[in-house]
């Protein structure tokens, strides 16, 4: 994912408007349509239906499907997590872990608990269509405090939408990602405060803190700015539909499926892509044999990693070489093997630490009332060498008396702690064959080399 300069995005949003607006020779009485009621061919309990979406919107809807949006709530760690908070709390968890990640499930009724979420009906699975797109206030900034419209108005960014018998239409600011209320609505789910009172994932306060959470600087990007950048051409399927921006859906981030899923490999590989670009390392070698290694947030518009960083592992693997020999290593954690379980206290990680009210480690977030973070931040500042002060992280080593000529780096991402996951299989409450689903990332972009033909320098520059 690039960085767009705001320049940049201005000039794109012009382009687009203009061509948007002299193009296609919308007729004014398009705008009056919300007036006279539109004959629907959908009915109210069709436009729940993410699949009756696919005959006109198939992009769309193929994004969506492959997406963790329609996987939220068939997370086999999430289904195990919910099982044993409700246990564990003796059913006081309610409907707290539903309410994000099958809020039509919820708000229809066929859910209390997410206990019976194996036989709700596919259609009210995960966030769905209809739950983003009839959005009409948002009345909170954490636990899905989202109010939806039942007037049948799918809402999108265009102000100018082509009448169809299948749904009314109309534009929302919420739903319009050049507009500050556009992130609202995201953040709105990715902050998540505890039963306890503990704001656990900050995503958005992340983001409201950064340089790009700030409406009034250049350096403003929304969530979907970044999460749902897009392709020029038409959003729905019929003669004369006119070209737009087709907003991505897939929304790739760090989690992926771990049972068959649609369209698996794709979120995988997209899943990787964005990380390639998302941490950089710099590695300085001196004189004297000490190694710096300085790690950075190079593209997320806040920490990195975010929300659920008490389950992500994030660290830093390193090898030096004299000649051919291998002489020296930090931080080598082998696949299967949980990080807390290798010499942990030592390594360049980067996760949350969360603490029960007893001051115990903990993993679960119905236990979870403290935390401590140690992760890659955003900028706040737009002062580059302020970033490189502020927000980048740094470890030295000595390698005196190596005679080491080379130096590599990795960085390893794993979107779930093995620990998390062995916790959920000893409790009974997670199928064992899951662990071996969990993926490790390396993180190409910040894969770096340091030979002693570069010199006494930091690499890159
Ligand atoms: C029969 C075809 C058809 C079906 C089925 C359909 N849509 Fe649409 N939809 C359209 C057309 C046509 C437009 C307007 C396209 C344009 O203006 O370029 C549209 C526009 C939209 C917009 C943009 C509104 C705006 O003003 O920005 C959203 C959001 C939307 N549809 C969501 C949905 C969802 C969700 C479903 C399933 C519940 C769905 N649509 C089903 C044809 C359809
Ligand atoms: C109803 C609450 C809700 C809303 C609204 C919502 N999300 Fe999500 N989002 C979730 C849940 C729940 C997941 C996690 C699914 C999982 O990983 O199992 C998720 C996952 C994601 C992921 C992937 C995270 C990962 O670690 O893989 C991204 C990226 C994302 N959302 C971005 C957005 C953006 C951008 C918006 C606004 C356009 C948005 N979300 C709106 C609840 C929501
Ligand atoms: C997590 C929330 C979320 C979910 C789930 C979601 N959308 Fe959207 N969708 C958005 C947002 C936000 C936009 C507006 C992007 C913009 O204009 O800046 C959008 C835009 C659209 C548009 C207008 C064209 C475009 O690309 O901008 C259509 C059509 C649409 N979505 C259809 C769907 C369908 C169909 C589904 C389900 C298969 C779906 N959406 C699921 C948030 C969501
Ligand atoms: C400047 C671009 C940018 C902005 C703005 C931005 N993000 Fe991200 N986001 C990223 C990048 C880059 C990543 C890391 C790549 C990845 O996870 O695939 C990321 C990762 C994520 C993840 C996975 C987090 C993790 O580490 O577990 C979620 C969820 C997410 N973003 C949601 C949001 C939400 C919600 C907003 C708005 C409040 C937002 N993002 C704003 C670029 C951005
Ligand atoms: C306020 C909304 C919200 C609530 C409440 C919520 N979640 Fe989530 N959950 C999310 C979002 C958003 C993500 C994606 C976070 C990210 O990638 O940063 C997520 C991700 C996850 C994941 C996959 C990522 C991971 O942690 O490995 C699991 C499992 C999960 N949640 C379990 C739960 C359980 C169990 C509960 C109830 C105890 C719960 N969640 C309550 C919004 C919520």
């Amino acid at each position: 994912m690039h960085r767009m300069g705001s320049v940049q995005l201005y000039f794109l949003l012009l382009g687009f408007w203009l061509f948007s607006a002299c193009d296609f020779g919308q007729s004014s009485d398009t705008i009056d349509a919300g007036v006279a009621p539109i004959p629907k061919t959908l009915s109210d309990a069709d436009l729940l239906d993410p699949k009756k979406c696919q005959q006109c919107h198939q992009q769309h809807y193929e994004e969506w499907a492959s997406s963790m949006h329609a996987y939220a709530s068939k997370d086999p760690v999430f289904l195990a997590m919910n099982q044993r908070g409700q246990r564990e709390t003796n059913g006081e968890l309610g409907s707290f872990c539903v309410q994000c990640h099958a809020p039509m499930a919820l708000r229809t009724g066929a859910t209390i608990d997410g206990l019976n979420l194996e036989t709700v009906p596919d259609h009210l699975q995960g966030v769905t269509c209809y739950f983003c797109h009839t959005v009409e206030a948002v009345n909170g900034t954490h636990n899905n405090p989202l109010q939806l419209a039942s007037d049948g108005v799918m809402r999108g960014g265009f102000s100018d939408p082509v009448e169809t018998p299948a749904h009314l239409s109309g534009y929302s600011a919420f739903h319009d990602r050049s507009e500050p209320e556009s992130a609202a609505l995201c953040g709105a789910c990715h902050d998540v405060v505890t039963p306890s009172g503990h704001h656990i994932e900050r995503t958005f306060l992340e983001w409201q803190n950064s340089v790009f959470g700030q409406a009034d600087m250049d350096s403003f990007l929304s969530c979907g700015d970044c999460h749902m950048n897009g392709r020029t051409e038409p959003i729905a399927a019929g003669p004369g539909n006119p070209v737009r921006r087709r907003h991505k859906h897939l929304m790739p981030g760090v989690d992926v499926a771990l049972t068959p899923f649609f369209g698996h490999e794709n979120h995988v590989a997209a899943v990787q892509e964005e990380l390639d670009y998302t941490v950089e390392a710099h590695l300085c070698m001196e004189e004297t044999q000490l190694l710096t290694v300085r790690l950075g947030n190079l593209t997320a518009g806040h920490a990195f990693p975010s929300g659920s960083a008490h389950d992500r592992r994030l660290w830093a693997e390193l090898r030096a070489y004299s000649g051919d020999n291998e002489v020296w290593t930090h931080g080598i954690v082998p696949e299967d093997v949980p990080l807390a379980d290798t010499a942990a206290d030592d390594l360049f990680s980067f996760f949350e630490h969360g603490f029960d009210e007893n001051g115990e480690e903990a993993f679960m977030l119905w236990e979870i009332t403290d935390s401590e973070s140690n992760v890659l931040e955003a900028p706040e500042s737009t002062d580059t060498s302020a970033v490189i002060e502020d927000q980048h992280k740094i470890k030295t080593f000595d390698l005196a008396g190596l005679n080491v000529d080379r130096i590599d780096i990795q960085v390893k991402l794993r979107p779930m702690a093995l620990h998390v996951v062995d916790s959920l299989v000893a409790s009974g409450d997670l199928d064992p064959s899951i662990r071996d689903a969990i993926p490790t990332f390396n993180l190409k972009g910040a894969e770096v080399t340091w030979t002693i033909d570069d010199g006494w320098v930091c690499v890159p520059w």
